[in-house]
């Protein structure tokens, strides 16, 4: 019988308890860095993480510690960082532990909230939901929805693209993942976009916000919204088992999965998963979508550049702007990593977000620049340092079928149209669990010719080199 994940911390005082408890356990001093309480440091970690974390590693290297307001935060950052945590170390870091325990009461036991052995074997069942013939069942999905979605945009319409994205990326989860018409279904189901919406808004919320419970604070409507959204899954679970129906969909292949023991799986473990996919799955591809184009809008030139392909436009929003940006674990015991030793018990995260944003490791990182994933660009890139989905045992899942989604997102939309930005627009990122733009994207739709980018052969299929 495989050994159950251990039972979470979740309420904000005993989880404050054990991230203090294992500070004073301690064998040995945490890496340099300011590990002093500061409230301006802990805001500017929630606002404005990719300055403050530059900064610091400008003046500690790759690994120093932050207090974030009530504990130390160990960062490790750069490419022999990420190789460490995400590879050839990795069996030194436990996810659950780790910062996004908060995701806990919303995803329960998934593959992204749990850790060895429970995790390595859910792993390898969740594994054929993704297979190559699965990707292309569901690219036929995206192709169907997204196509109608940008058919709807009428040219000189003013929209919010990144509210519009979520939708059309929300819709695709709903047929892919969970065999859902969003057109029949309606009502309830739909709504889902907007429970989970609500259920991760805690996450935006400061930390006392988030501390808070009772009725009316965030963690009540985080509650209130996953029985909502469970009374969905469940009942379409139910269905599925009582009329024996299966499509294409990730749930069909869920309900149809034997564990170790060849017993189906239970209705709460499908129910994690389909809630991890769906929260892994439809932010942060839209997202992506939202900051390319808003890239596109300031340099629209880089459409005609010779010889760019989707994939290298692809590939570049993914450097400069990881939607899963960082990588909170708690270290499970003490190591050392160059210099430095890091105690046992330590909240440590890699962030690729700021690893793609090195000067030393990036030519100007902050330009836009697709050419530096020519095939060429990709060979020279070292191990590590480009990490939009991780690494490792723990690499996204989803990730070709969020390649799939934002290369065919990228491809209708420049077939008809330019989105052209507000010149009013000022950027705010909201960094919490992903990053987007915190007050949407106004865009104005032209009608325009298939971009020249769209004409350039597909770059030879080539996997950038990760980690
Ligand atoms: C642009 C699209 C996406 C990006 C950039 C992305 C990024 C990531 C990253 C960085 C991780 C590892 C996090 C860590 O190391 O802590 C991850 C894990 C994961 N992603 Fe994605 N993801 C994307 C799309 C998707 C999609 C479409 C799905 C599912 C439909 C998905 C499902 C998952 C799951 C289940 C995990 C946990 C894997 C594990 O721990 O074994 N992701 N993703």
């Amino acid at each position: 019988m495989l050994e159950q994940p251990t039972k979470p911390l979740t309420g904000p005082i005993e989880t404050m308890r054990d991230d203090l408890s294992a500070e004073r356990r301690a064998q040995v001093s945490y890496p340099p860095g300011e590990t002093s309480f500061s409230m301006k440091r802990t805001n500017g970690f929630m606002t404005e993480p990719l300055e403050l974390l530059l900064d610091a590693y400008e003046r500690f290297g790759p690994i120093f510690t932050m207090r974030v307001f009530h504990h130390n935060v160990v960062f490790m950052l750069g490419p022999e960082a990420n190789h460490f945590m995400l590879v050839s170390n990795a069996d030194k870091f436990n996810w659950r532990d780790g910062h996004m325990r908060d995701l806990i009461p919303l995803l329960g036991d998934g593959l992204l909230t749990t850790d060895g052995t429970y995790h390595r074997i859910h792993r390898k069942m969740m594994l054929p939901t993704f297979h190559s013939e699965r990707i292309r069942a569901a690219t036929a999905t995206m192709e169907d929805e997204i196509g109608k979605a940008v058919d709807r945009l009428e040219p000189d319409q003013t929209f919010d693209l990144y509210e519009w994205t979520k939708m059309v990326a929300l819709r695709v989860a709903m047929r892919a993942l969970f065999g859902l018409d969003p057109d029949r279904a309606q009502g309830d189901d739909l709504d889902a976009a907007h429970e989970f919406e609500t259920a991760l808004s805690f996450h935006a919320h400061s930390v006392p916000g988030q501390l808070a419970r009772g009725p009316g604070t965030a963690y009540s409507r985080l509650l209130k919204a996953r029985k909502r959204l469970d009374s969905l899954i469940y009942s379409e679970i139910d269905r599925r088992r009582q009329s024996g129906q299966r499509g294409d969909d990730i749930l069909s292949l869920l309900l149809d999965t034997r564990d170790e023991d060849g017993d189906p799986l239970a209705s709460e473990q499908i129910r994690n998963e389909m809630m991890t996919l769906l929260f892994a799955g439809h932010d942060t591809t839209a997202s992506t979508i939202t900051f390319l184009f808003y890239e596109l809008a300031l340099t629209p030139e880089v459409l005609d550049a010779p010889g760019v392909t989707v994939e290298m436009l692809r590939e570049e929003v993914l450097r400069k702007y990881p939607p899963a940006w960082v990588g909170p674990r708690r270290t499970n015991q003490q190591f050392e990593f160059g210099d430095h030793v890091v105690p046992a018990g330590a909240h440590c995260q890699y962030s690729s977000w700021v690893s793609h944003h090195l000067p030393d490791v990036w030519d100007d990182p902050a330009r836009f620049d697709p050419y530096r994933f020519t095939v060429e660009g990709m060979a020279g890139l070292r191990k590590g340092q480009y990490v939009p989905f991780g690494g490792g045992s723990r690499t996204c899942i989803g990730m070709r079928f969020g390649e799939a989604e934002i290369a065919i997102f990228i491809r209708r939309i420049l077939a008809r149209f330019r989105f052209e930005l507000d010149p009013a627009y000022e950027l705010v990122i909201r960094t919490a669990p992903t990053i987007s733009p915190r007050k949407g994207m106004p865009m104005t739709v032209r009608s325009a010719e298939p971009a020249a980018v769209l004409a350039n052969a597909e770059r030879p299929e080539a996997a950038p080199a990760r980690v």
